[in-house]
């Protein structure tokens, strides 16, 4: 389905953000099919936009890694930011970059518990708290990563699968965590689109929550390798010690669980 934006609400979220000055327009919708689908339509139908942000109290076609569907929880905060590299740029560890900066952000707001699971899965307590989908479009003027982020705050009652950010902090509300997020990552991209992953893979490295655990990469239902997992290098690439070398792993169309999972 296709959502007007709710013109009150944004107003309500910009008075949420405070005074501060957020170099991107943010939009808010009650409802919408999939906050990166909308950016996605816009970017392509004008290549010459700027940044821009959606954000959603839910979705009814909400997209996950590998064409999998994103199911929103009660209560989630939801995000799409609409970001322009240059023509071609190497945007390949971004994601994993994403994961850093929510993990920051949530710090400030004294969450500390926050782990990153390779490529881009955002645990807390071992369980999965949020998940982040960057698609891109290409067009003559920029590469477009449109990055959603969609994070559990409350659980419905009776599911226990997955984390909510209620567990730790009660008062979690979708306005203090946009409020911590948006400036975090509208800081970071264009140090990103300067310097690439690097500066934050030591980051990456210190929350990775399997390190030094024995992992499976799986290509769809295929084994492709099992090893030791490292942590990754300068490129987002899983450092795989199979005990006959060390593999990386380029984040495709690969998904990492455990050995005895
Ligand atoms: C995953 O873990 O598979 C990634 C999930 C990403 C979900 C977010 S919610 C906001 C944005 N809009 C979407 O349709 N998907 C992302």
């Amino acid at each position: 389905m296709r959502a007007t934006p709710d013109a009150d609400a944004a107003a309500r979220l910009q008075q949420q953000l405070g005074a501060r000055e957020l170099p991107c327009a943010v939009q808010w919708y009650a409802e919408i099919d999939s906050t990166n689908a909308e950016l996605l339509r816009r970017v392509r139908a004008a290549p010459g936009a700027a940044p821009q942000c959606l954000v959603a109290g839910a979705q009814s076609a909400g997209r996950g890694r590998q064409g999998r569907s994103w199911i929103d929880t009660e209560d989630s905060a939801l995000l799409s930011l609409a970001w322009p590299f240059a023509p071609g740029g190497a945007v390949g560890a971004l994601s994993l970059a994403v994961g850093v900066w929510l993990a920051q952000a949530l710090q400030t707001l004294g969450v500390d518990a926050v782990r990153l699971k390779w490529p881009n899965d955002v645990l807390l307590r071992g369980a999965k708290l949020a998940g982040v989908l960057v698609e891109l479009a290409d067009t003559t003027a920029a590469r477009w990563a449109v990055i959603g982020i969609g994070i559990n705050l409350r659980r419905p009652p009776g599911v226990d699968s997955a984390a909510a950010l209620a567990d730790v902090w009660p008062q979690a509300t979708r306005w203090r965590v946009l409020e911590a997020l948006l400036p975090t990552l509208l800081q970071a991209l264009p140090v990103y689109a300067q310097a690439g992953f690097a500066p934050w893979q030591p980051t990456w490295n210190a929350l990775h929550a399997w390190g030094g655990a024995e992992v499976r990469v799986l290509e769809g239902a295929r084994l492709r390798s099992t090893g030791m997992a490292r942590g990754v290098d300068a490129d987002g690439c899983l450092l795989l010690d199979t005990g006959h070398g060390v593999e990386r792993v380029h984040s495709g169309d690969v998904s990492l669980r455990r050995a005895h999972d």
